[in-house]
């Protein structure tokens, strides 16, 4: 492995043939500010402390390089803030290879969960496994985040759902952000779905997540936000309302799944709860577009689940843009509907399927998605001052990240000046 790796030195990336900086206001961007990407061709930058220290072209920033620094050099390569991908369900056992083969055969994703699959068949498995178990895979998993160019996932719980089975999660998505080579923002998901246990008795585990799940997350420190799964048949507006202003109550932030399978004014509820996020939104509308604008919510499409699922209604990203809402895209990496981690491959989608420029898209899944974590002024750009969370790519222009769909685009990874992932060693 490359020796200008380890952090604690000074560094120097020379080289970059283009330095997409997304330096810009210090805010989500919008409408014609999510083209402007701020690129920086021949460039350099300085890392001290994990933290980037200035951007400049090459000339500018050669003359500074000493001897107390590593070197890297990024050989013309395109150079960029690692994706921070705002939506991911990454802690399950098991798989559900099964249902995507019936889903081939033509069940739907609605059919399989009616009948005791989908989120259900996971919280049976996740159940089983103990902790460490949990921890193995989801580790295993996390560095597939790396080798797509992701530096921060947001990683909800949400296939427990029971008290300890969710602070398990919680606990588990906890460890992996120790290991340091991966940031992980936590999100409570208590409100998923309905527990075997529970069927037909909705409110008794409203009750549930409101009296018990949630004191013991707030009371370990164990999440930064909540979510719930708002669906007519699942956890409606009434229910989603309760859960959330409990949640606000204990000072979490709000995020929702909100307009996936139906339009059920949760655009609306999400605006209403003053949520952070409403995510999914494949079914909203005009309305519901209004409702966010006016409540300030970041809408965070997942067309990757809409690919999956075999569907072809994707998130009106355009009108979106149109109204002014800083879109955020994320992978939404679950065992059912979405089992990708690519960032990537989310922006190719973004563009073939919703129209989003290349630039737009790659705003949406930076800059935009750290505001929508509240850590905007920390990473999703290269400006002085934020951690040093950076990606080399094997490439010469940003626009061949979606345009070469399927490949794994990252040469090297860093995150705060630190080498957490390299093929430069296999060519
Ligand atoms: O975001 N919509 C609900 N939750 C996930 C799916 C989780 C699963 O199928 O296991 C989603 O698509
Ligand atoms: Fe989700």
């Amino acid at each position: 492995m490359n020796s200008s790796t380890d952090g604690a030195r000074p560094a120097a990336v020379l080289n970059c043939g283009e330095l997409v900086t997304l330096s810009g206001p210090a805010r989500p961007r919008k409408r014609d500010e999510m083209k402007d990407l701020s690129i920086l061709r021949g460039a350099a930058m300085l890392i001290r402390d994990g933290k980037i220290e200035r951007v400049g072209t090459q000339a500018e920033i050669e003359p500074l390089v000493g001897p107390e620094h590593q070197v890297i050099d990024a050989g013309g390569r395109t150079v960029m803030p690692g994706f921070v991908d705002a939506h991911t369900h990454p802690v399950f056992a098991a798989t559900r290879a099964d249902e995507y083969e019936m889903r081939a055969g033509g069940a739907t994703y609605e059919q399989i969960a009616a009948a005791g699959g989908g989120i259900r068949s996971t919280v049976r498995k996740t159940r089983a496994a103990t902790e460490d178990e949990l921890f193995a895979t989801a580790l295993r998993r996390s560095r597939w985040f790396l080798r797509m160019g992701t530096t921060t996932i947001e990683a909800k719980s949400g296939y427990g759902l029971s008290l300890e089975s969710e602070l398990a999660m919680l606990r588990v998505i906890r460890r992996l952000n120790a290991q340091g080579f991966l940031r992980l923002v936590p999100t409570f998901l208590g409100a998923h779905e309905i527990p075997d246990e529970y069927r037909g008795k909705t409110s008794e585990y409203v009750d549930l997540v409101i009296r018990e799940m949630l004191p013991a997350v707030a009371r370990d420190n164990l999440a930064e936000y909540c979510d719930v799964f708002c669906e007519p048949k699942i956890f409606d507006a009434a229910n989603t309302k309760r859960i959330l202003a409990a949640a606000r109550a204990l000072h979490l932030g709000i995020r929702v799944h909100a307009d996936q399978l139906s339009r059920s004014g949760a655009a609306e509820i999400a605006a209403e709860v003053g949520a952070t996020t409403a995510d999914h939104l494949e079914q909203i509308d005009e309305a519901g577009i209004h409702a966010l604008v006016a409540g300030g919510v970041l809408p965070v499409l997942l067309p990757a689940s809409v690919y999956t699922l075999g569907s072809k209604r994707f998130a009106p990203a355009r009108a979106m843009i149109a109204a002014g809402l800083p879109v955020v895209l994320a992978t939404d990496f679950n065992p059912g509907s979405s089992p990708t981690p690519s960032m990537p491959f989310v922006l190719s989608l973004a563009s073939t399927q919703t129209g989003m420029t290349p630039a737009e898209s790659v705003t949406a899944a930076t800059i935009n998605a750290a505001y929508s974590l509240g850590r905007g002024a920390l990473i999703g750009s290269l400006e002085p001052g934020k951690q040093a969370d950076f990606v080399i790519h094997d490439l010469r222009d940003y626009r061949e990240i979606p345009y070469f769909v399927g490949i794994e685009p990252s040469y090297e990874t860093y995150l705060g000046g630190r080498l957490v992932y390299s093929r430069r060693e296999n060519g």
